[in-house]
């Protein structure tokens, strides 16, 4: 009984002790929440297999629809350009200097494409990434947009940079557009595709869910 009463106190005390020092790290201000402080490697480690287990365990039971047809690449290329070009960078492209400085870095998604199964993929546009910047896309886009970025991403890997530029040239002449429920009828409308580059610069990105406050910024321009 007696040896019980220790290992009790012991808990308790060491508990208390690990608390104060946990809040001591917290109040003290001494945690670095820079973009720029790279994790301890053991950190980055858990919120990795943290990321990807949860994944893997919530798309368990997600069942793909038929993925691949021309049309559904040609939309999903569209809102690729409009809404995930300004963190992940395009076929043939480099990362915009928005996405080198974020942390963690958003992938190539043509790796997603390799590794990742289409109801994973699926789920991650749906629900987003919780504190690294992966938006969710759920609650502003329905079922058949998301599954066509599925099916454009898996098809990554693959693709050129003239294969993407066809791609959006062909969805422009078809009217196949980026509609994401948001009041950005002013953003989209944007010609200059035949380039390319647009996106590398960094210095212009039209890209709508980076902040709202770019809607301000081009009302009065
Ligand atoms: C504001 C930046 C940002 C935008 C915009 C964005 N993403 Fe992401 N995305 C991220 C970041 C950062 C990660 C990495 C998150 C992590 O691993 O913790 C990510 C991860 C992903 C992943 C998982 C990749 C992997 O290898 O694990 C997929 C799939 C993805 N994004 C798809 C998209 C799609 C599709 C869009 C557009 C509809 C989009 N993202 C728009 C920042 C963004």
């Amino acid at each position: 009984m007696k040896v019980w009463k220790t290992v009790l106190a012991t808990l308790v005390v060491s508990g208390l002790v690990i608390g104060l020092a946990a809040a001591g790290v917290v109040y003290s201000g001494a945690y670095n929440v820079g973009a720029n402080a790279k994790h301890w490697p053991i950190t980055h480690w858990v919120l990795t297999a943290a990321v990807h287990h949860s994944v893997e365990q919530h798309a368990a039971d997600i069942k793909a629809p038929e993925l691949g047809s021309e049309q559904q690449l040609l939309a999903g290329a569209a809102n690729f350009d409009a809404m995930c070009s300004g963190c992940h960078e395009p076929p043939g492209a480099k990362p915009s200097v928005a996405a080198q400085g974020m942390y963690p870095r958003p992938p190539n998604l043509a790796h997603a494409g390799k590794e990742m199964s289409p109801g994973e993929i699926y789920w991650v546009i749906k629900n987003g990434i919780k504190a690294s910047g992966m938006p969710a896309w759920g609650a502003s886009h329905g079922d058949e947009e998301m599954w066509a970025m599925t099916a454009f991403i898996q098809q990554l890997p693959d693709m050129s940079k003239t294969d993407y530029d066809r791609l959006l040239m062909t969805a422009k002449a078809d009217g196949i557009g980026h509609h994401d429920g948001e009041s950005h009828e002013d953003g989209h409308g944007d010609a200059g595709h035949d380039d390319g580059d647009e996106h590398a610069d960094g210095g212009h990105n039209e890209n709508p869910s980076q902040s709202d406050s770019h809607d301000d910024a081009h009302a009065h321009g």
